[in-house]
């Protein structure tokens, strides 16, 4: 039996430079020779990628918190079946730009919808398994919906206090595990945070 594989997650709010992190961290590891596999949410596969249509399409005004907490899980369960269980078995790192943490940060404390109920839901979706090792890139929200520009999805175009409830909820879930989730200070430069994010991986592979 290979042994599991490492789960790195990375998560933040608009703009704050965290798919570039990812896509660096993949192209470390794989320089390396290690096993390494890049996805994201919502998305990832064929399913997951239909789903986040819907959720990012700016005509779907009348979406519900309701709706929209389930259609995020849908797409994650869809994800973890055919990419997640079945990679980390194999022993890849995988490393994922955004997990549950969002949905916690983004419908929880963004939308209201109880965080109790959201990881109820989030144990179903994900049968149980969490990251090894999340990077939480901490930025301004004002500055990160700045560095996005115009072109703005459904989620992107809520308003300043909406993305400001949602960098709080991750300042809270960050608190709340400091064991996995280290914070990078999204202000400093590319190349600090990516020293940074090498150095704490070198430590776990
Ligand atoms: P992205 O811009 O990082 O690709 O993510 C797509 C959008 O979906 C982004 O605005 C954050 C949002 N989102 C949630 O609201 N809840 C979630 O669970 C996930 C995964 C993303």
């Amino acid at each position: 039996m290979p042994s599991r594989g490492k789960f790195i997650t990375f998560e933040g709010a608009e703009g704050c430079g965290k798919s570039t992190h990812a896509r660096l961290l993949g192209a470390y590891l794989a320089e390396r020779g290690i096993p390494v596999r890049l996805i994201r949410e919502p998305g990832g596969v064929v399913i997951s990628e239909k789903v986040r249509e819907l959720l990012l399409d700016k005509k779907n005004t009348a979406m519900n918190k309701e709706c929209e907490t389930l259609l995020y899980m849908a797409a994650r369960a869809q994800l973890v079946e055919e990419v997640v269980i079945p990679e980390l078995a194999r022993g890849t790192v995988l490393v994922c730009d955004r997990f549950l943490d969002s949905t916690v940060a983004y419908q929880g404390y963004g939308c209201g919808v109880p965080v109790d109920t959201i990881r109820a839901i989030g144990l179903f979706a994900t049968r149980g398994i969490q990251p090894d090792l999340t990077f939480f890139l901490d930025l301004d929200a004002q500055e990160g919906l700045r560095r996005r520009g115009s072109e703005l999805d459904r989620i992107e175009l809520r308003s300043i206090a909406y993305h400001q409830r949602v960098r709080a909820g991750y300042h809270q879930i960050a608190g709340n595990e400091p064991g996995r989730v280290v914070v990078i200070d999204g202000q400093r430069t590319r190349e600090e945070n990516f020293a940074q994010i090498r150095a704490v991986v070198d430590k776990i592979l």
